[in-house]
Protein backbone atom coordinates (compact mmCIF):
# COMPACT_ATOMS: atom_id res chain seq x y z
CA UNK A 1 0.00 0.00 0.00
CA UNK A 2 1.34 3.86 -1.08
CA UNK A 3 2.47 5.40 1.91
CA UNK A 4 0.99 9.11 2.04
CA UNK A 5 3.84 11.53 0.97
CA UNK A 6 2.55 14.13 3.68
CA UNK A 7 2.95 11.83 6.93
CA UNK A 8 5.38 13.46 9.35
CA UNK A 9 8.31 11.65 10.21
CA UNK A 10 8.56 10.48 13.75
CA UNK A 11 12.11 10.44 15.24
CA UNK A 12 13.21 8.33 12.73
CA UNK A 13 15.26 8.31 9.56
CA UNK A 14 14.66 5.66 6.61
CA UNK A 15 17.23 2.95 7.50
CA UNK A 16 15.91 2.90 10.56
CA UNK A 17 12.08 2.43 10.05
CA UNK A 18 12.62 -0.23 6.92
CA UNK A 19 15.01 -2.00 9.79
CA UNK A 20 12.01 -1.76 11.80
CA UNK A 21 9.49 -2.93 8.94
CA UNK A 22 11.71 -6.53 8.93
CA UNK A 23 10.83 -6.95 12.95
CA UNK A 24 7.97 -5.42 12.99
CA UNK A 25 5.44 -8.36 14.48
CA UNK A 26 2.48 -8.73 12.05
CA UNK A 27 0.22 -11.09 14.24
CA UNK A 28 -1.09 -10.85 17.80
CA UNK A 29 0.67 -14.00 18.57
CA UNK A 30 3.94 -12.86 17.22
CA UNK A 31 3.28 -9.35 19.54
CA UNK A 32 5.27 -9.54 22.79
CA UNK A 33 3.77 -8.64 25.88
CA UNK A 34 0.73 -6.01 26.48
CA UNK A 35 -1.45 -9.05 27.40
CA UNK A 36 -4.43 -7.37 28.67
CA UNK A 37 -4.64 -4.90 25.44
CA UNK A 38 -4.40 -8.22 23.05
CA UNK A 39 -6.92 -10.23 24.81
CA UNK A 40 -9.17 -7.23 24.29
CA UNK A 41 -8.90 -6.94 21.05
CA UNK A 42 -8.31 -10.10 20.01
CA UNK A 43 -12.17 -10.49 21.23
CA UNK A 44 -13.21 -7.58 19.94
CA UNK A 45 -11.52 -8.67 16.30
CA UNK A 46 -13.26 -11.96 17.00
CA UNK A 47 -16.86 -10.52 17.63
CA UNK A 48 -16.50 -8.42 14.96
CA UNK A 49 -16.26 -11.03 12.62
CA UNK A 50 -18.79 -13.03 13.54
CA UNK A 51 -21.28 -10.16 13.40
CA UNK A 52 -20.01 -9.34 9.79
CA UNK A 53 -19.27 -5.65 10.85
CA UNK A 54 -16.56 -3.43 10.75
CA UNK A 55 -14.56 -3.19 14.40
CA UNK A 56 -15.21 -0.36 16.89
CA UNK A 57 -12.81 2.88 16.75
CA UNK A 58 -9.66 2.43 18.77
CA UNK A 59 -7.27 4.64 20.53
CA UNK A 60 -3.47 3.83 21.50
CA UNK A 61 -1.86 5.33 23.79
CA UNK A 62 1.73 5.88 25.29
CA UNK A 63 5.30 6.89 25.03
CA UNK A 64 7.54 5.72 21.47
CA UNK A 65 8.58 2.73 20.72
CA UNK A 66 5.69 0.68 22.11
CA UNK A 67 3.75 -0.91 19.27
CA UNK A 68 1.10 1.40 18.51
CA UNK A 69 1.46 1.48 14.77
CA UNK A 70 2.24 -2.33 15.00
CA UNK A 71 -0.89 -3.22 16.45
CA UNK A 72 -2.64 -0.65 13.79
CA UNK A 73 -1.29 -3.11 11.27
CA UNK A 74 -1.98 -6.57 13.15
CA UNK A 75 -5.79 -4.90 13.39
CA UNK A 76 -5.70 -4.85 9.97
CA UNK A 77 -4.47 -7.74 8.36
CA UNK A 78 -6.37 -9.94 11.28
CA UNK A 79 -9.70 -8.37 9.70
CA UNK A 80 -8.67 -9.13 6.57
CA UNK A 81 -8.69 -5.46 5.31
CA UNK A 82 -6.76 -2.51 4.59
CA UNK A 83 -5.38 0.03 6.29
CA UNK A 84 -4.45 3.31 5.11
CA UNK A 85 -2.19 5.90 7.09
CA UNK A 86 -2.16 9.23 8.08
CA UNK A 87 -1.56 12.12 11.02
CA UNK A 88 -2.59 14.43 12.57
CA UNK A 89 -0.56 17.46 11.15
CA UNK A 90 -0.80 16.22 7.84
CA UNK A 91 -4.57 16.28 7.75
CA UNK A 92 -4.16 20.44 7.58
CA UNK A 93 -7.42 21.05 5.74
CA UNK A 94 -10.91 19.92 5.41
CA UNK A 95 -9.99 18.46 2.28
CA UNK A 96 -7.54 16.11 3.11
CA UNK A 97 -9.92 14.50 5.59
CA UNK A 98 -12.55 14.48 2.72
CA UNK A 99 -9.42 12.41 0.50
CA UNK A 100 -8.54 9.86 2.33
CA UNK A 101 -12.06 9.27 3.95
CA UNK A 102 -13.49 8.53 0.14
CA UNK A 103 -10.90 6.19 -0.41
CA UNK A 104 -11.88 4.10 1.96
CA UNK A 105 -13.55 0.86 1.17
CA UNK A 106 -15.79 -1.36 3.75
CA UNK A 107 -13.86 -2.26 7.24
CA UNK A 108 -10.98 -0.58 6.27
CA UNK A 109 -8.40 0.72 8.89
CA UNK A 110 -7.54 4.22 9.05
CA UNK A 111 -4.86 4.85 10.96
CA UNK A 112 -4.08 8.63 12.26
CA UNK A 113 -0.74 9.11 14.31
CA UNK A 114 -0.06 12.06 16.33
CA UNK A 115 -3.99 12.40 16.44
CA UNK A 116 -3.70 14.78 19.60
CA UNK A 117 -2.42 17.43 16.54
CA UNK A 118 -5.52 17.26 14.26
CA UNK A 119 -6.98 21.13 14.33
CA UNK A 120 -10.32 21.65 15.39
CA UNK A 121 -12.10 22.04 11.67
CA UNK A 122 -10.93 18.27 10.77
CA UNK A 123 -11.64 16.98 14.51
CA UNK A 124 -15.19 18.37 14.40
CA UNK A 125 -15.57 16.69 11.06
CA UNK A 126 -14.36 13.37 11.79
CA UNK A 127 -16.79 13.29 14.76
CA UNK A 128 -19.61 12.56 11.69
CA UNK A 129 -17.69 10.17 9.78
CA UNK A 130 -17.01 8.34 13.19
CA UNK A 131 -20.16 8.01 14.29
CA UNK A 132 -22.65 7.84 11.76
CA UNK A 133 -20.27 7.39 8.50
CA UNK A 134 -20.81 10.55 6.58
CA UNK A 135 -18.99 13.37 5.91
CA UNK A 136 -20.32 16.80 5.16
CA UNK A 137 -18.99 18.67 1.89
CA UNK A 138 -19.90 22.30 0.27
CA UNK A 139 -20.40 22.00 -3.26
CA UNK A 140 -20.50 25.92 -4.81
CA UNK A 141 -19.26 29.00 -3.28
CA UNK A 142 -21.21 32.15 -2.21
CA UNK A 143 -24.84 32.25 -2.17
CA UNK A 144 -24.90 29.28 -4.19
CA UNK A 145 -22.96 27.54 -1.77
CA UNK A 146 -25.32 23.95 -0.57
CA UNK A 147 -23.94 21.84 1.76
CA UNK A 148 -23.97 17.50 1.14
CA UNK A 149 -23.84 14.57 3.08
CA UNK A 150 -21.38 12.43 1.78
CA UNK A 151 -21.88 8.60 2.37
CA UNK A 152 -19.03 6.61 3.64
CA UNK A 153 -18.41 3.22 3.98
CA UNK A 154 -18.10 2.07 7.40
CA UNK A 155 -15.07 1.59 8.21
CA UNK A 156 -12.82 1.35 11.51
CA UNK A 157 -10.48 4.78 13.17
CA UNK A 158 -7.71 3.61 14.91
CA UNK A 159 -5.90 6.55 16.58
CA UNK A 160 -2.22 6.69 17.96
CA UNK A 161 -0.88 9.05 20.42
CA UNK A 162 2.57 9.88 22.89
CA UNK A 163 0.23 12.56 24.84
CA UNK A 164 -3.15 11.46 25.74
CA UNK A 165 -3.90 14.37 27.57
CA UNK A 166 -3.87 16.25 24.76
CA UNK A 167 -6.75 14.34 22.78
CA UNK A 168 -10.05 16.37 23.56
CA UNK A 169 -12.62 14.48 25.48
CA UNK A 170 -15.17 14.71 22.90
CA UNK A 171 -12.92 13.02 20.31
CA UNK A 172 -11.89 10.46 22.85
CA UNK A 173 -15.49 9.50 23.83
CA UNK A 174 -16.09 8.45 20.22
CA UNK A 175 -13.51 5.69 20.13
CA UNK A 176 -15.24 1.84 21.08
CA UNK A 177 -11.98 1.27 23.31
CA UNK A 178 -9.37 3.79 24.70
CA UNK A 179 -6.04 1.35 25.67
CA UNK A 180 -2.75 2.69 27.15
CA UNK A 181 0.33 0.93 26.50
CA UNK A 182 2.83 0.21 29.23
CA UNK A 183 6.89 0.09 28.80
CA UNK A 184 7.47 -3.68 29.00
CA UNK A 185 9.73 -6.03 31.75
CA UNK A 186 12.46 -7.47 30.75
CA UNK A 187 10.93 -11.23 29.92
CA UNK A 188 9.14 -9.61 27.60
CA UNK A 189 11.81 -7.42 26.10
CA UNK A 190 14.33 -10.84 26.26
CA UNK A 191 12.00 -12.39 23.95
CA UNK A 192 11.62 -9.51 21.72
CA UNK A 193 15.45 -9.61 21.80
CA UNK A 194 15.64 -13.57 20.87
CA UNK A 195 12.92 -13.19 18.42
CA UNK A 196 14.59 -10.05 16.80
CA UNK A 197 17.73 -12.10 16.67
CA UNK A 198 16.22 -14.70 14.55
CA UNK A 199 15.40 -13.12 12.18
CA UNK A 200 18.31 -11.11 11.82
CA UNK A 201 20.33 -14.23 11.75
CA UNK A 202 22.46 -13.85 14.62
CA UNK A 203 22.75 -16.06 17.65
CA UNK A 204 22.42 -14.36 21.11
CA UNK A 205 22.74 -15.80 24.42
CA UNK A 206 20.26 -15.75 27.42
CA UNK A 207 23.13 -13.80 29.00
CA UNK A 208 23.50 -11.57 25.77
CA UNK A 209 19.41 -10.97 25.09
CA UNK A 210 19.38 -10.05 29.28
CA UNK A 211 21.96 -7.18 29.01
CA UNK A 212 20.54 -5.84 25.90
CA UNK A 213 16.71 -5.79 26.82
CA UNK A 214 17.67 -4.68 30.20
CA UNK A 215 19.24 -1.17 28.83
CA UNK A 216 16.83 -1.02 26.11
CA UNK A 217 14.50 1.59 28.55
CA UNK A 218 11.30 -0.84 28.42
CA UNK A 219 10.83 0.07 24.70
CA UNK A 220 10.94 -2.65 21.39
CA UNK A 221 12.04 0.26 19.43
CA UNK A 222 15.18 0.25 21.49
CA UNK A 223 15.58 -3.19 22.35
CA UNK A 224 15.64 -3.72 18.53
CA UNK A 225 18.05 -0.75 17.60
CA UNK A 226 20.32 -2.17 20.38
CA UNK A 227 20.64 -5.07 18.97
CA UNK A 228 20.85 -4.22 15.40
CA UNK A 229 24.02 -2.28 16.86
CA UNK A 230 25.82 -5.08 18.67
CA UNK A 231 25.02 -7.26 15.50
CA UNK A 232 27.43 -4.86 13.67
CA UNK A 233 29.99 -5.34 16.82
CA UNK A 234 29.49 -8.52 16.60
CA UNK A 235 29.63 -8.86 12.72
CA UNK A 236 33.26 -6.55 12.69
CA UNK A 237 34.41 -8.91 15.22
CA UNK A 238 33.98 -12.13 13.58
CA UNK A 239 31.41 -13.36 16.32
CA UNK A 240 28.73 -15.36 15.30
CA UNK A 241 27.30 -15.16 18.52
CA UNK A 242 26.16 -12.58 20.69
CA UNK A 243 27.19 -12.92 24.62
CA UNK A 244 27.02 -10.92 27.50
CA UNK A 245 30.59 -9.14 26.58
CA UNK A 246 30.38 -8.84 23.37
CA UNK A 247 26.47 -6.78 24.30
CA UNK A 248 28.16 -5.24 27.52
CA UNK A 249 31.34 -4.21 24.82
CA UNK A 250 28.80 -2.61 22.04
CA UNK A 251 26.38 -0.95 24.43
CA UNK A 252 29.39 1.13 25.85
CA UNK A 253 30.39 1.77 22.77
CA UNK A 254 27.02 3.19 22.15
CA UNK A 255 26.76 4.84 25.25
CA UNK A 256 24.10 3.72 26.72
CA UNK A 257 24.48 3.08 30.84
CA UNK A 258 23.47 0.21 32.76
CA UNK A 259 19.58 1.22 33.16
CA UNK A 260 19.73 2.08 29.33
CA UNK A 261 19.91 5.90 29.18
CA UNK A 262 21.13 7.59 26.67
CA UNK A 263 23.14 10.87 26.02
CA UNK A 264 19.76 12.68 26.02
CA UNK A 265 18.85 11.20 29.30
CA UNK A 266 21.56 11.71 31.59
CA UNK A 267 21.83 15.61 30.21
CA UNK A 268 18.66 15.44 31.43
CA UNK A 269 19.38 14.23 34.67
CA UNK A 270 22.89 16.16 35.12
CA UNK A 271 21.42 19.25 34.57
CA UNK A 272 18.10 18.53 36.78
CA UNK A 273 20.41 17.35 39.62
CA UNK A 274 23.94 19.44 39.37
CA UNK A 275 22.78 22.87 37.42
CA UNK A 276 19.79 23.12 39.27
CA UNK A 277 20.04 21.25 42.66
CA UNK A 278 17.57 19.00 41.80
CA UNK A 279 14.77 21.74 41.23
CA UNK A 280 11.83 22.32 41.33
CA UNK A 281 12.70 23.76 37.77
CA UNK A 282 10.12 24.41 35.02
CA UNK A 283 9.74 22.33 31.89
CA UNK A 284 10.50 24.86 30.03
CA UNK A 285 13.81 26.12 31.73
CA UNK A 286 15.19 22.85 32.12
CA UNK A 287 14.51 21.46 28.50
CA UNK A 288 16.25 25.03 27.22
CA UNK A 289 18.91 24.60 29.65
CA UNK A 290 19.93 21.55 27.21
CA UNK A 291 18.96 22.73 24.24
CA UNK A 292 16.16 20.03 23.25
CA UNK A 293 12.67 20.40 22.63
CA UNK A 294 10.06 20.77 25.44
CA UNK A 295 7.76 18.05 23.44
CA UNK A 296 10.61 15.87 23.05
CA UNK A 297 11.90 16.06 26.56
CA UNK A 298 7.97 15.96 27.90
CA UNK A 299 7.19 12.89 25.64
CA UNK A 300 10.61 11.08 25.17
CA UNK A 301 12.46 11.61 27.74
CA UNK A 302 10.74 12.13 30.90
CA UNK A 303 7.99 9.57 30.93
CA UNK A 304 10.49 6.66 31.46
CA UNK A 305 12.41 8.46 34.43
CA UNK A 306 9.00 8.94 35.95
CA UNK A 307 8.52 5.13 35.63
CA UNK A 308 11.86 4.72 37.42
CA UNK A 309 10.55 7.18 39.96
CA UNK A 310 13.95 9.29 38.90
CA UNK A 311 11.92 12.66 38.98
CA UNK A 312 8.42 13.37 39.49
CA UNK A 313 6.42 16.49 37.99
CA UNK A 314 4.88 18.70 40.76
CA UNK A 315 3.01 22.30 40.81
CA UNK A 316 6.77 23.99 40.41
CA UNK A 317 8.10 21.95 38.07
CA UNK A 318 10.49 18.79 37.91
CA UNK A 319 12.14 17.64 41.37
CA UNK A 320 15.05 14.89 41.07
CA UNK A 321 14.40 12.08 42.73
CA UNK A 322 17.47 10.53 45.64
CA UNK A 323 17.71 7.85 42.78
CA UNK A 324 18.61 10.23 40.36
CA UNK A 325 21.30 11.55 42.69
CA UNK A 326 22.85 8.52 43.59
CA UNK A 327 22.71 7.61 39.76
CA UNK A 328 24.32 10.30 38.56
CA UNK A 329 26.82 10.39 41.70
CA UNK A 330 26.04 13.47 42.80
CA UNK A 331 25.84 14.21 46.63
CA UNK A 332 22.27 16.05 47.01
CA UNK A 333 22.51 20.00 48.09
CA UNK A 334 20.89 19.39 51.95
CA UNK A 335 23.99 16.88 52.66
CA UNK A 336 26.48 19.19 51.45
CA UNK A 337 28.59 21.24 53.84
CA UNK A 338 27.67 21.59 57.37
CA UNK A 339 24.07 23.87 56.60
CA UNK A 340 21.86 20.90 57.42
N1 LIG B 1 4.95 -6.12 21.40
C1 LIG B 1 5.94 -6.14 20.53
N2 LIG B 1 6.56 -7.30 20.23
C2 LIG B 1 7.60 -7.31 19.36
N3 LIG B 1 8.10 -6.21 18.76
C3 LIG B 1 7.51 -5.04 19.01
C4 LIG B 1 6.40 -4.94 19.90
N4 LIG B 1 6.02 -3.65 19.96
C5 LIG B 1 6.83 -2.97 19.16
N5 LIG B 1 7.74 -3.80 18.58
C6 LIG B 1 8.83 -3.38 17.70
O1 LIG B 1 9.11 -2.02 17.94
C7 LIG B 1 9.00 -1.26 16.74
C8 LIG B 1 8.32 0.06 17.07
O2 LIG B 1 6.95 -0.15 17.31
P1 LIG B 1 5.84 0.86 16.75
O3 LIG B 1 6.32 1.54 15.52
O4 LIG B 1 4.57 0.11 16.65
O5 LIG B 1 5.78 1.90 17.95
P2 LIG B 1 4.83 3.15 18.16
O6 LIG B 1 4.19 2.97 19.49
O7 LIG B 1 3.94 3.31 16.99
O8 LIG B 1 5.88 4.37 18.25
P3 LIG B 1 5.69 5.94 17.84
O9 LIG B 1 4.94 6.58 18.97
O10 LIG B 1 7.11 6.46 17.76
O11 LIG B 1 4.98 5.97 16.54
C9 LIG B 1 8.22 -2.14 15.77
O12 LIG B 1 8.67 -1.99 14.46
C10 LIG B 1 8.50 -3.54 16.24
O13 LIG B 1 9.62 -4.06 15.57
MG1 LIG C 1 3.90 4.74 15.53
Amino acid sequence: MPRDPNIERTQLDEDEESAELSLRPSAFDDFVGQDNIKDNLKVMVQSAKMRGKQLDHLLFSGPPGLGKTTLGHIIAKEMNVNIHLTSGPALERKGDLAGILSGLAEGDVLFIDEIHRLNTVVEENLYPAMEDFYFDIVIGEGAHARSMKLTLPPFTLVGATTRSGLVSAPLRDRFGLVSRLDYYDQPALESIVHRSAQILEIGVTEDGATEIARRSRGTPRIANRLLRRVRDYAVVKHADLIDQDLAQYGLAKLEVDELGFDYLDRLYLDALVSKFAGGPVGLDTLASAIGEERDTVEEVVEPYLLQLGFIQRTPRGRVASKSAFEHMDVVPPSKQGNLV
